[in-house]
């Protein structure tokens, strides 16, 4: 295998026309990101670049939709999602924009060095023009009728409603959405860069030459061979984006996949005067990090224009990732069906390494995957609290509880001892292979076993039973929780950076490199450590079922009267409801849960019993208000310990989408006790 001098990472550049959400961060920026900090941590000359992509369509629409200027659109989103890169410890070297200078000339040029070597070719074709608005019109600028299944409001590029692709011309009654009018056709001139010409080296390079590619990527690009290249326009008629340097090309820009992956290298330019070094050197590395939607362009079109152009290497691997559902459906930034990720800081502050690790777990490395809030609950409390924050609370607590916070020497060990020390070497060796291939779950999960390993020996060596009457052997089992511990902050670096940052302050040392992970030296005795924090903390029911909440209030849908109320949840079985024992109760007593905002201890008369139930409704009522109400209660709910009090069902409440509760009460006073059905 060719080893090379240095890497160049690229990672595909978000549109500024919104922001971004979690989809973005698991197909494409967390992986480049646990990549990059990995070939840091080995000490490679290594450049992580990545920037927005400030032309093209989406940006004028969403500029259209807000009646502001598509200048007025980047600057917003390229500073929100520059900035959500940067609190989710995205480490680019550089996040750049396509609308900057250095970028206008590196893709102008690129332009004429292939228009002067007779790379291009030029073809007029008819195409929609609105003369109301004087312009041409981008397909997602015509709307009429589908001629599949009858929708009015089909785009020229595709019919939402049938998904059947379509151009402009298939449409019935075409008109334009710019100015309403019928648009007419015209003849217009563009540049077409001749893929077909490049179909047999594209062959050899991809198919027979990186049969390494994930087979996603590999499969997508064999697809689009078979069925042969053609021709493809880089130039457009729109008045947004990088004009086409060329006399006579007025009113024309440079087809925005065009310009967008010259950014990569506009971007490096404006990084480092060495740029040159990074993308022009064989010996250097590159890599480009997509989702599966961006495969051809970095697979096909972008490699031949490098190819066109002469004087570029190209990329060694194209890891992209398949997407990223929500909660069993697509990810969807017009129905509002996103976690977005500034929205999600604001609400779960200090907890990025939590959503990097669920993103990391369940990355659709493969296929397509689904992230479900449940699941981000129970990997926090089960994963992260219960394993890892467990693991190295016990060993650093210990080590200032039984040795002042000074590290002990290890002194004599036993086999299980030995046995341990040689694991962490193993973990280390396991997740080098996994890491190298982008199978970046499988190196995560490795990288847990190893805080498991930990667990594991400290609950089976039990030093807090022994550290008076064996205090040697608990030096040596504190040491060896300490080195696990060191480990933990190199072999998790890439994934929680975080987390490792605050285990380094904790264990008052610097940063290790990977060379050193697997050693169990890293923590010398006599070595001062500080008092640990809390690394991560349970996440409750109630901030989870907000956000799911939250979820389903923004799938509003209007109803006949309309008002907006929240779709049906799914069909349940008459034998399901009929197990639920839902009864009429009055409250006896009501008070605060000390300590806490939310609850409130309801004493009830069921009918049957006088029990107490928890609820969470105490920035809603008043107890005072509630004390003398007939209310409905689930009667046969599990029971459940909320803050020490055991809660015995459940008070039923309305909630409008608007978040408003109101109590469910019988129409008229009935006895406790009475069922409802
Ligand atoms: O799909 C997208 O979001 C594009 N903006 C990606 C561009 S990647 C690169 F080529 F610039
Ligand atoms: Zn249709």
């Amino acid at each position: 295998m060719k080893s090379f001098k240095r890497h160049l990472i690229t990672s595909a550049l978000p549109y500024a026309n919104g922001p971004l959400h979690i989809g973005h961060l698991a197909g494409v920026y967390v992986p480049s990101d646990i990549y990059t900090r990995y070939l840091r941590l080995k000490g490679q000359d290594v450049l992580s670049i990545c920037a927005s992509d400030e032309h093209g369509v989406p940006i004028t629409l969403k500029a259209r939709t807000e009646g502001i200027t598509p200048k007025e659109v980047v600057d917003r989103y390229h500073e929100l999602n520059k900035k959500a890169f940067e609190d989710f410890g995205i480490a680019f070297d550089i996040y750049s924009r396509t609308s900057n200078k250095v970028h206008y000339e590196t893709a102008s040029d690129f332009f004429l060095t292939l228009y002067n070597k007779g790379e291009f070719t030029e073809k007029v074709t008819e195409q929609y023009y609105d003369e109301e608005a004087g312009c041409f019109l981008a397909d997602r600028y015509i709307v009429g009728t589908c001629p599949q299944c009858g929708n009015e409001n089909a785009y020229g590029d595709q019919c939402e409603k049938c998904g059947t692709s379509l151009s402009p011309t298939e449409l019935i009654n075409p008109h334009s959405t710019i100015s309403g009018s019928k648009p007419v056709l015209r003849e217009t001139l563009h540049w077409y860069l001749p893929l077909d010409k490049y179909e047999g080296w594209l062959r050899e390079w991809i198919l027979e030459g990186h049969k390494e590619w994930k087979t996603n990527v590999y499969g997508q690009c064999k697809s689009w061979l078979e069925q042969g290249l053609q021709p493809r326009a880089v130039s457009r008629d729109l008045d947004w984006g990088i004009p086409v340097p060329v006399d006579g090309a007025g009113g024309k820009v440079l087809y925005v996949w065009f310009d967008a992956p010259i950014g990569y290298i506009s971007a490096t330019k404006e990084l480092t005067p060495e740029w040159e070094k990074y993308w022009k050197d064989p010996d250097t590395k590159l890599i480009h990090f997509i989702g599966k939607d961006n495969i051809v362009f970095h697979c096909i079109i972008f490699p031949a224009m490098l190819k066109a152009e002469g004087s570029f290497i190209l990329p060694e691997n194209v890891p992209a990732n398949e997407f990223l559902n929500l909660e069993n459906d697509k990810i969807s930034t017009s129905r509002n069906w996103a976690v977005w990720l500034h929205e999600y800081l604001e609400e779960f502050p200090g907890k990025q390494d939590v959503l990097r690790y669920v993103l990391c777990t369940n990355m659709p490395e493969t296929k397509d995957s689904d992230f479900m809030w449940k699941d981000f609950q129970a990997k926090n409390n089960n994963e992260l609290v219960a394993i890892l924050g467990n693991f190295v609370n016990r060993s650093l607590v210990l080590t200032n509880n039984y040795f002042g916070g000074i590290a002990p020497a290890r002194s004599k060990t036993d086999d299980y001892d030995e046995k341990v020390l040689s694991e962490i070497e193993r973990i280390r060796n396991n997740i080098e292979p996994s890491l190298e291939s982008f199978r970046f779950r499988d190196a995560l999960r490795e990288a847990m076993n190893l805080a498991r390993l930990g667990n594991k020996y400290l609950a089976d060596t039990e030093p807090w039973k022994i550290h008076k009457s064996d205090p040697e052997k608990v030096k040596t089992i504190i040491n060896i929780a300490l080195q696990i511990t060191a480990n933990l902050t190199i072999i998790l670096e890439p994934f929680l950076p975080f987390t490792t940052k605050k285990l380094r302050g904790w264990l008052n040392c610097g940063k290790f490199s990977w060379a050193e992970a697997g050693r169990s030296d890293l923590i010398p005795p006599g070595h001062a450590i500080k008092k640990p924090g809390l690394l991560f903390e349970k996440i409750e029911d109630d901030v989870i079922e907000k956000q799911i909440n939250k979820l389903r209030a923004s799938l509003k849908t209007n109803n006949d009267t309309g008002t907006t109320v929240i779709p049906p949840k799914e069909t349940v079985s008459f034998d399901l409801f009929s197990r639920i024992d839902i009864r009429t109760a009055t409250v006896l007593e009501a008070e605060k849960v000390p300590r806490t905002t939310k609850l409130l201890k309801l004493t009830i008369d069921t009918g049957i019993d006088t029990r107490t139930i928890v609820s969470g409704i105490a920035e809603y009522f008043q107890p005072d208000d509630l004390v003398g109400k007939q209310i409905s209660i689930v009667a046969n709910l599990e029971p459940r310990k909320i803050k020490g009090i055991e809660s015995k069902g459940m008070i039923l409440m309305a909630e409008d989408s608007g978040g408003k509760l109101v109590l469910v009460s019988p129409a008229e006073k009935t006895g406790n006790g009475s069922i409802i059905k």
